[in-house]
């Protein structure tokens, strides 16, 4: 049976890193007595003297149902409900107008700011930082061409075993950042080396051996990745304690890597090379029962063969 190298998508292996949308903390502060800054976080808020206001005016002149805040994409207008005072912004009356940071809103008589946060929410911002981050990692795939985009099939298939084994989201999200970021070391190989054709001398080999290492070393100064760093610098630990850098064996090696490995060695056998067509599904099913316990946590190679052929390793 020949396994097609479109195979890693039809396992339902979605995108999950959609762009979330960034939020900014934005308020109305009262600019007079002591009424605390009212939050806009939600992406409707009215501002009026009636008791379902999201915010009661204190203010006579202020009429019933005064006028409301529409926050849109990170964007907030204030627009008069047809009050009997008007809304002001900066001394002139307004309809429907956008706003600034900064800005005077006036309701009757009373008076806010309008101040726009400049800290993006966390969520966003980790999502920039990972954008950074995966473009160095796609220059590692791009270094190499017979494994462009690579690093990403393994992370979609690292990510699936993960869930397999009972992870949770939040565990499972690390695995495909570690999966997606696991060779990023390789970018400080020559690509005379990467790219040889023919075998590699000792030297060479020693300075591909360097990459787990200068991957983790790579990502450290990013705090938001320190947990994926034993993901990185031990994709290439064996379970028998036979691989590099460390030696390191068994469940002393970090989980993220033990999936890694593993979904690292089916996408490269599942994949067409120059040199060959990607690998039947038998032959890597041998393969995987074949080094599971030596090169490979048995889990996780049970936890991908049930993925991909719902059997059992002894059978
Ligand atoms: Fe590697």
């Amino acid at each position: 049976m020949q396994l097609p190298e479109t195979e890693f998508f039809s396992l339902d292996i979605s995108q999950s890193d959609s762009p979330p949308e960034p939020k900014r903390q934005a308020c109305l502060i009262p600019q007079t007595g002591s009424a605390k800054p009212f939050a806009l976080d939600a992406p409707q808020c009215v501002v009026g003297r009636e008791e379902t206001a999201d915010y009661f005016i204190a203010d006579r002149r202020a009429s019933r149902r005064h006028a409301k805040v529409l926050a849109l994409h990170n964007r907030y207008y204030v627009q008069d409900l047809g009050s009997r005072n008007g809304t002001y912004l900066n001394g002139h009356r307004i309809e429907n107008e956008r706003l600034a940071h900064g800005d005077l809103i006036m309701f009757g008589g009373t008076v806010f700011r309008f101040e726009m946060g400049t800290d993006l929410d966390a969520t966003y911002l980790k999502k920039l930082n990972l954008d950074t981050v995966t473009s160095l990692a796609e220059a590692v795939d791009k270094k190499d061409p017979y494994t462009g985009s690579h690093s990403l099939a393994v992370s979609k298939v690292a990510e699936r075993i993960a869930l397999a084994l009972g992870l949770d989201q939040a565990a499972a999200e690390r695995v495909r950042i570690a999966g997606r970021l696991h060779d990023i070391g390789k970018i400080g190989v020559p690509d005379a080396v990467l790219r040889k054709p023919a075998p590699l001398t000792e030297a060479e080999f020693a300075l591909i051996r360097k990459h787990p290492a200068d991957g983790a070393s790579i990502l450290s100064p990013l705090e938001f990745l320190i947990d994926i760093l034993p993901g990185i610098r031990q994709h290439h630990e064996r379970f028998d304690g036979r691989g590099y850098p460390d030696g390191v064996s068994g469940t002393a090696i970090a989980l993220e890597a033990r999936i890694i490995q593993v979904a690292d060695t089916y996408h490269a056998m599942a994949s067409n090379r120059p040199y060959r067509h990607a690998q039947p599904l038998e032959f890597i099913r041998a393969e995987l029962i074949r080094h599971a316990g030596t090169q490979f946590d048995p889990d996780v190679i049970q936890a991908l063969l049930d993925i991909l052929f719902s059997v059992h390793v002894a059978n």
